[in-house]
Protein backbone atom coordinates (compact mmCIF):
# COMPACT_ATOMS: atom_id res chain seq x y z
CA UNK A 1 0.00 0.00 0.00
CA UNK A 2 1.52 3.26 -1.41
CA UNK A 3 -0.06 6.30 0.54
CA UNK A 4 -0.13 10.22 -0.70
CA UNK A 5 -0.77 12.87 0.80
CA UNK A 6 -0.78 16.04 -0.96
CA UNK A 7 -0.93 19.38 1.03
CA UNK A 8 -2.20 22.27 -0.79
CA UNK A 9 -4.01 25.80 -0.08
CA UNK A 10 -6.99 24.38 -2.74
CA UNK A 11 -7.96 20.72 -1.64
CA UNK A 12 -11.23 21.20 -3.61
CA UNK A 13 -8.84 20.79 -6.62
CA UNK A 14 -8.43 16.91 -6.06
CA UNK A 15 -12.26 16.16 -4.99
CA UNK A 16 -13.09 14.30 -8.23
CA UNK A 17 -9.50 13.93 -10.09
CA UNK A 18 -8.66 10.73 -8.72
CA UNK A 19 -11.75 9.10 -9.21
CA UNK A 20 -11.25 7.69 -13.25
CA UNK A 21 -9.06 5.16 -14.49
CA UNK A 22 -6.27 3.37 -13.79
CA UNK A 23 -6.37 5.62 -10.70
CA UNK A 24 -9.73 5.17 -9.64
CA UNK A 25 -9.29 1.03 -10.00
CA UNK A 26 -6.30 1.32 -8.04
CA UNK A 27 -8.09 2.87 -5.05
CA UNK A 28 -10.52 0.64 -4.87
CA UNK A 29 -8.43 -2.01 -5.30
CA UNK A 30 -6.29 -0.96 -1.30
CA UNK A 31 -2.99 -0.42 -3.47
CA UNK A 32 -2.73 3.44 -3.27
CA UNK A 33 -4.84 5.76 -1.05
CA UNK A 34 -4.18 9.38 -1.54
CA UNK A 35 -5.31 12.39 0.14
CA UNK A 36 -5.69 16.14 0.25
CA UNK A 37 -4.85 18.20 3.17
CA UNK A 38 -5.48 22.28 3.65
CA UNK A 39 -2.44 23.73 4.24
CA UNK A 40 -4.29 26.61 6.12
CA UNK A 41 -5.13 23.93 8.83
CA UNK A 42 -1.85 23.90 10.08
CA UNK A 43 -1.90 27.58 10.47
CA UNK A 44 -2.08 29.28 14.25
CA UNK A 45 -3.17 32.68 13.57
CA UNK A 46 -7.28 33.41 13.42
CA UNK A 47 -6.64 34.60 9.85
CA UNK A 48 -4.89 31.18 8.56
CA UNK A 49 -1.98 33.60 7.22
CA UNK A 50 0.10 31.11 5.03
CA UNK A 51 1.95 33.50 2.93
CA UNK A 52 3.94 36.28 3.66
CA UNK A 53 6.28 39.11 1.83
CA UNK A 54 9.60 38.14 0.44
CA UNK A 55 12.90 39.35 2.09
CA UNK A 56 14.66 41.09 -0.06
CA UNK A 57 12.12 42.63 -1.63
CA UNK A 58 10.11 41.89 -5.04
CA UNK A 59 6.70 41.40 -6.26
CA UNK A 60 4.43 38.55 -4.82
CA UNK A 61 4.06 36.31 -1.80
CA UNK A 62 6.00 33.70 -0.71
CA UNK A 63 4.51 30.74 1.21
CA UNK A 64 5.78 30.58 4.63
CA UNK A 65 7.82 27.73 5.80
CA UNK A 66 5.99 27.17 9.76
CA UNK A 67 2.76 25.42 8.18
CA UNK A 68 4.48 23.05 5.90
CA UNK A 69 7.10 22.26 7.85
CA UNK A 70 3.86 21.39 10.96
CA UNK A 71 1.96 19.85 8.08
CA UNK A 72 4.60 17.19 7.00
CA UNK A 73 5.53 16.76 10.90
CA UNK A 74 2.37 15.75 11.60
CA UNK A 75 1.75 13.51 8.13
CA UNK A 76 4.70 11.90 7.93
CA UNK A 77 5.91 11.88 11.56
CA UNK A 78 9.15 14.14 11.19
CA UNK A 79 9.90 17.21 9.95
CA UNK A 80 13.63 16.66 8.56
CA UNK A 81 14.46 14.96 4.94
CA UNK A 82 17.31 13.24 6.49
CA UNK A 83 15.10 10.79 8.79
CA UNK A 84 12.15 10.93 6.82
CA UNK A 85 14.18 9.48 3.91
CA UNK A 86 15.30 6.60 6.08
CA UNK A 87 12.27 5.66 7.02
CA UNK A 88 10.86 5.57 3.30
CA UNK A 89 9.07 8.47 3.39
CA UNK A 90 9.48 10.88 -0.04
CA UNK A 91 8.69 14.57 0.41
CA UNK A 92 8.11 16.08 -2.97
CA UNK A 93 7.99 19.64 -3.48
CA UNK A 94 6.49 20.33 -6.73
CA UNK A 95 7.92 23.66 -8.39
CA UNK A 96 9.55 24.71 -11.66
CA UNK A 97 12.97 24.90 -10.23
CA UNK A 98 12.95 21.08 -9.06
CA UNK A 99 14.45 18.18 -10.63
CA UNK A 100 12.74 17.39 -14.20
CA UNK A 101 10.24 14.48 -13.71
CA UNK A 102 11.11 11.44 -15.83
CA UNK A 103 9.37 7.30 -15.60
CA UNK A 104 12.41 6.85 -13.75
CA UNK A 105 12.10 9.03 -10.79
CA UNK A 106 8.62 8.20 -11.07
CA UNK A 107 9.58 4.55 -10.75
CA UNK A 108 11.60 5.08 -7.27
CA UNK A 109 8.55 7.23 -6.02
CA UNK A 110 6.53 4.02 -6.40
CA UNK A 111 8.46 1.82 -4.63
CA UNK A 112 8.31 4.41 -1.33
CA UNK A 113 5.84 3.32 1.34
CA UNK A 114 4.56 7.07 1.86
CA UNK A 115 4.55 10.21 -0.02
CA UNK A 116 3.39 13.87 1.20
CA UNK A 117 3.44 16.34 -1.88
CA UNK A 118 3.57 20.08 -1.31
CA UNK A 119 2.23 22.05 -3.82
CA UNK A 120 3.55 25.23 -4.56
CA UNK A 121 2.35 28.37 -5.19
CA UNK A 122 2.01 32.49 -5.53
CA UNK A 123 5.69 33.08 -6.12
CA UNK A 124 7.08 31.13 -4.77
CA UNK A 125 7.99 28.44 -1.06
CA UNK A 126 10.31 29.84 1.27
CA UNK A 127 13.83 28.06 0.12
CA UNK A 128 14.56 26.52 3.91
CA UNK A 129 11.00 24.04 2.97
CA UNK A 130 13.37 22.66 -0.45
CA UNK A 131 16.71 22.69 1.65
CA UNK A 132 16.10 21.27 5.03
CA UNK A 133 12.43 19.62 4.80
CA UNK A 134 11.61 18.13 1.12
CA UNK A 135 13.48 14.85 -0.18
CA UNK A 136 12.67 15.61 -3.89
CA UNK A 137 12.20 19.27 -5.33
CA UNK A 138 10.35 18.05 -8.87
CA UNK A 139 9.26 19.90 -11.72
CA UNK A 140 6.91 18.11 -14.64
CA UNK A 141 8.46 20.07 -17.41
CA UNK A 142 10.30 23.74 -18.64
CA UNK A 143 6.96 25.84 -18.10
CA UNK A 144 5.55 27.66 -15.15
CA UNK A 145 2.28 26.83 -13.87
CA UNK A 146 -0.04 28.61 -11.35
CA UNK A 147 0.41 26.12 -9.02
CA UNK A 148 1.94 22.59 -7.82
CA UNK A 149 -1.92 21.19 -8.00
CA UNK A 150 -1.84 20.04 -11.88
CA UNK A 151 1.54 18.85 -11.20
CA UNK A 152 0.57 16.76 -8.36
CA UNK A 153 -1.99 15.21 -10.35
CA UNK A 154 0.67 14.37 -13.09
CA UNK A 155 2.95 12.84 -10.68
CA UNK A 156 0.63 11.05 -8.74
CA UNK A 157 -1.03 9.62 -11.95
CA UNK A 158 2.51 8.78 -12.96
CA UNK A 159 3.72 6.83 -9.92
CA UNK A 160 0.21 5.02 -9.47
CA UNK A 161 0.54 2.94 -12.45
CA UNK A 162 3.83 1.98 -11.71
CA UNK A 163 3.10 0.15 -8.55
CA UNK A 164 2.73 -3.44 -9.11
CA UNK A 165 -0.93 -4.61 -9.59
CA UNK A 166 -2.34 -1.30 -10.82
CA UNK A 167 -2.02 -1.70 -14.77
CA UNK A 168 -3.87 -5.03 -15.84
CA UNK A 169 -0.62 -6.88 -16.43
CA UNK A 170 2.59 -6.77 -14.83
CA UNK A 171 4.17 -6.65 -18.41
CA UNK A 172 2.38 -3.45 -20.04
CA UNK A 173 4.87 -0.85 -18.18
CA UNK A 174 7.64 -2.68 -19.59
CA UNK A 175 7.04 -2.26 -23.75
CA UNK A 176 5.88 1.44 -23.69
CA UNK A 177 7.52 4.98 -24.07
CA UNK A 178 10.35 5.47 -22.13
CA UNK A 179 10.66 2.15 -20.92
CA UNK A 180 13.83 1.49 -23.12
CA UNK A 181 14.72 5.40 -23.56
CA UNK A 182 12.72 5.57 -26.91
CA UNK A 183 9.39 6.68 -27.59
CA UNK A 184 6.28 4.27 -28.00
CA UNK A 185 5.92 2.40 -31.43
CA UNK A 186 2.70 4.10 -33.61
CA UNK A 187 -0.66 2.13 -32.86
CA UNK A 188 -3.36 1.62 -35.29
CA UNK A 189 -7.07 -0.25 -35.19
CA UNK A 190 -10.10 -1.01 -37.86
CA UNK A 191 -10.62 0.62 -39.86
CA UNK A 192 -7.98 -0.54 -42.73
CA UNK A 193 -8.63 2.71 -44.48
CA UNK A 194 -9.91 5.85 -43.32
CA UNK A 195 -9.99 9.04 -45.14
CA UNK A 196 -7.97 7.91 -47.67
CA UNK A 197 -5.18 6.75 -44.88
CA UNK A 198 -4.04 3.12 -44.85
CA UNK A 199 -2.69 0.89 -42.08
CA UNK A 200 1.13 -0.23 -42.92
CA UNK A 201 0.89 -3.65 -44.43
CA UNK A 202 2.69 -5.85 -42.42
CA UNK A 203 0.52 -4.89 -39.01
CA UNK A 204 -2.52 -6.89 -40.95
CA UNK A 205 0.05 -10.17 -42.49
CA UNK A 206 0.50 -11.99 -39.07
CA UNK A 207 3.97 -12.55 -38.88
CA UNK A 208 4.71 -11.68 -35.95
CA UNK A 209 8.41 -11.41 -35.93
CA UNK A 210 7.88 -8.60 -38.96
CA UNK A 211 5.82 -6.47 -37.16
CA UNK A 212 8.32 -6.49 -34.36
CA UNK A 213 10.95 -5.46 -36.40
CA UNK A 214 8.71 -2.65 -37.87
CA UNK A 215 7.70 -1.66 -34.59
CA UNK A 216 11.16 -1.17 -33.63
CA UNK A 217 12.31 0.87 -36.58
CA UNK A 218 9.15 3.35 -36.14
CA UNK A 219 9.84 4.28 -32.41
CA UNK A 220 13.08 4.91 -33.32
CA UNK A 221 12.26 6.46 -36.13
CA UNK A 222 9.51 8.53 -34.18
CA UNK A 223 11.94 9.26 -31.47
CA UNK A 224 14.60 10.80 -34.38
CA UNK A 225 11.94 13.03 -35.32
CA UNK A 226 10.05 14.11 -32.20
CA UNK A 227 12.30 13.81 -29.55
CA UNK A 228 16.36 13.92 -30.58
CA UNK A 229 17.44 14.60 -27.13
CA UNK A 230 16.53 11.21 -26.50
CA UNK A 231 17.46 9.29 -29.58
CA UNK A 232 21.07 10.81 -28.73
CA UNK A 233 21.33 9.04 -25.47
CA UNK A 234 19.68 5.82 -26.69
CA UNK A 235 22.03 3.04 -26.95
CA UNK A 236 20.80 1.09 -30.79
CA UNK A 237 22.72 -1.35 -32.73
CA UNK A 238 23.63 -1.28 -35.83
CA UNK A 239 20.75 -2.23 -37.68
N1 LIG B 1 4.68 24.81 -10.18
C1 LIG B 1 4.70 25.76 -11.14
N2 LIG B 1 5.23 25.29 -12.27
C2 LIG B 1 5.57 23.98 -12.04
C3 LIG B 1 6.16 22.97 -12.81
N3 LIG B 1 6.55 23.15 -14.08
N4 LIG B 1 6.37 21.77 -12.23
C4 LIG B 1 6.02 21.56 -10.95
N5 LIG B 1 5.44 22.48 -10.17
C5 LIG B 1 5.23 23.68 -10.70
Amino acid sequence: MLRFDIITIFPEFFRTVFDFGIVRRARAAGLVEIEAHDLRGWTKDKHKVVDDRPFGGGDGMVLKPEPIFEAVGHLAGASEAQALREAGKRIVLLSPQGRVLTQELAAGLAEAAHVVVICGRYEGVDERVAGALATDEVSIGDYVLSGGEPAAVVLVDAVVRLVPGALGSETSAVNESFSEGLLDFPHYTRPPEYRGMGVPEVLTGGNHGEIARWRRRAAIEKTRRNRPDLFERASLDEE
